[in-house]
């Protein structure tokens, strides 16, 4: 099957990511946001981002131009009625995104694939809600998008061989490399990351070092790019509390039990990067 029309679902820091991303690759996409305000925002991410990378040579002002004009930005999910793949990046919450394909199975014709980038929740439990499990599939991509190479996708129980095919050949066109994975809380690299990330918390609450040491330990002690409490920030306190919630959920494993103090941030509004404060503080 061949895909042309990209329906994205949620504009934030993943969804702006991935229209990014589809219209530098040639595709038609349209974007939905639940209200004017958080649109304008997310499309104002895409510009700046596609800005940078005309900065730095990765793209060219014609080019940019042409994938500004393949963008278009609703309100309205009836509007990503005729997309050919709909990728769904809203909040990590199972109700949240099953309402979502519910309501995108009423308005998509039965040939829309249907991708859900989410972190760690069951592709089979979304695709129960359609009257398509064979055409929904897990595509997880990885934060900032446009630079991250890998793509996780993740066959539900009843993910046919075509879509699992079709999903591979589009993360591909649009430069990722593929990892395939079963529908485990987690998948792959959450599996990994997620009690790595939660231990640096409770070793900050537990006083053993400050933020900037616990950081300079593992950028400099193992090489990472950057500290666990640097990351979260990036990702997300929010995000990272909901894949938690889930995983710990699923696992019953306390390895991914949520710190005491993830949960405060949350309470709190300190997400991270994105609203100016989390382990740090950012200017806008
Ligand atoms: N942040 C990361 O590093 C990362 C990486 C890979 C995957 N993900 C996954 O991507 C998804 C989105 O995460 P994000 O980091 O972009 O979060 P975000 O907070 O930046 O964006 C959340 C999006 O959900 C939308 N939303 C909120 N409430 C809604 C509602 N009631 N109805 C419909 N839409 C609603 C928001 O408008 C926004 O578009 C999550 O499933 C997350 O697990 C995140």
């Amino acid at each position: 099957m061949e895909l042309k029309r990209v329906g994205v679902v949620g504009c934030g820091l993943m969804g702006s990511g991935i229209v990014e991303v589809c219209a530098r690759s040639g595709y038609d996409v349209v974007v939905r946001e639940v209200d004017d305000d958080l649109l304008k925002n997310g499309l104002g991410r895409v510009e700046a981002s596609m800005r940078r990378a005309v900065e730095r040579g990765k793209l060219s002002a014609p080019d940019m131009q042409a994938a500004r004009a393949r963008i278009k930005g609703t309100t309205k999910l009836a509007d990503l009625g005729d997309s050919d793949l709909v990728i769904e990046a809203v909040v990590e919450k199972m109700e949240l995104k099953k309402d979502v394909f519910r309501e995108l199975d009423r308005l998509c014709p039965p040939r829309t694939l249907f991708a859900s980038n989410t972190s760690s929740l069951s592709i089979t439990e979304m695709a129960s809600v359609t009257r398509r499990p064979q055409h929904v599939l897990g595509m997880h991509f990885f934060n900032p998008v446009p630079v991250m190479k890998l793509v996780e996708l993740i066959r539900g129980l009843q993910t046919s061989e075509e879509t699992m095919a079709t999903g591979r050949r589009f993360a591909e066109s649009v430069g990722k490399t593929v990892v395939v994975c079963k529908d485990s809380p987690g998948f792959i690299v959450n599996l990994l990351l997620v009690p790595y990330m939660l231990d640096a918390v409770r070793a900050l609450e537990l006083g053993i070092a400050t933020r900037e040491d616990i950081d300079t330990a593992v950028h400099l002690g193992l090489a990472h790019p950057m500290g666990p409490l640097t990351l979260l920030d990036y990702v997300g306190i929010d995000t990272t509390y909901y894949i938690a919630e889930a995983m710990f959920e699923e696992f019953k494993d306390t390895r991914y039990a949520a710190p005491p103090l993830m949960k405060q941030m949350v309470l709190a509004g300190m997400h991270g990067r994105k609203t100016g404060r989390g382990f740090y503080e950012y200017k806008s």
